[in-house]
């Protein structure tokens, strides 16, 4: 008798094992866009030139004239970061405070979405993983879009 209550216990704590590790498997975060964007440094790098379009794009530029330039570029990179599945935090305010009372329209929604993708064309990024970033974005447009 206390040898299959021997197994019994064995064979319950196996399974549990099981289990756990599988759990954990489950819950192992995909980072794989921010690993083929090349990590913080690469989504740096894309922000680096992504936010000089956007202040000398003539369809958006009139909304960011008072923008600060650095603090703007580290908020968005960590943004990208965290989206992308990457160890990061994104501090600022939310999607919808940050651009309230804006008066943003969807042609000028569309104008930033094409530069991102500009920029990180111009950093060699394959399309593919850049609509992966973009598709991550486009459920923003809601909360940005007022007009
Ligand atoms: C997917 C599209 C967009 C994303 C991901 C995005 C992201 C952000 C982020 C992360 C911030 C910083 C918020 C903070 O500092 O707390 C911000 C601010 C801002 N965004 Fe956007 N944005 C988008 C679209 C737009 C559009 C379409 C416009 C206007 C044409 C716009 C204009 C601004 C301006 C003017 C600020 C304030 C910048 C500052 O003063 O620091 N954004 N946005």
């Amino acid at each position: 008798m206390q040898k299959y209550f021997r197994i019994f216990l064995s064979s319950f704590f196996f399974s549990v094992a099981l289990l756990t590790n599988a759990t954990a498997q489950d819950m192992k975060k995909d980072d794989s866009l921010y690993q083929d964007l090349g990590q913080r440094e690469g989504i740096a790098k894309i922000v680096a030139d992504f936010v000089p379009m956007l202040l000398e794009d003539s369809r958006i530029k009139q909304f960011f004239t008072k923008v600060k330039k650095e603090e703007f570029s580290e908020h968005l990179t960590n943004q990208f970061c965290e989206l992308a599945g990457g160890p990061c935090r994104y501090t600022g305010k939310d999607m919808y405070e940050a651009h309230d009372g804006m008066k943003i329209g969807n042609a000028q929604f569309n104008a930033v979405a094409e530069d991102l993708q500009m920029a990180m064309e111009k950093n060699n990024v394959p399309s593919s993983v850049a609509n992966r970033l973009v598709a991550k974005l486009a459920p923003m447009q809601r909360p940005i879009v007022s007009k």
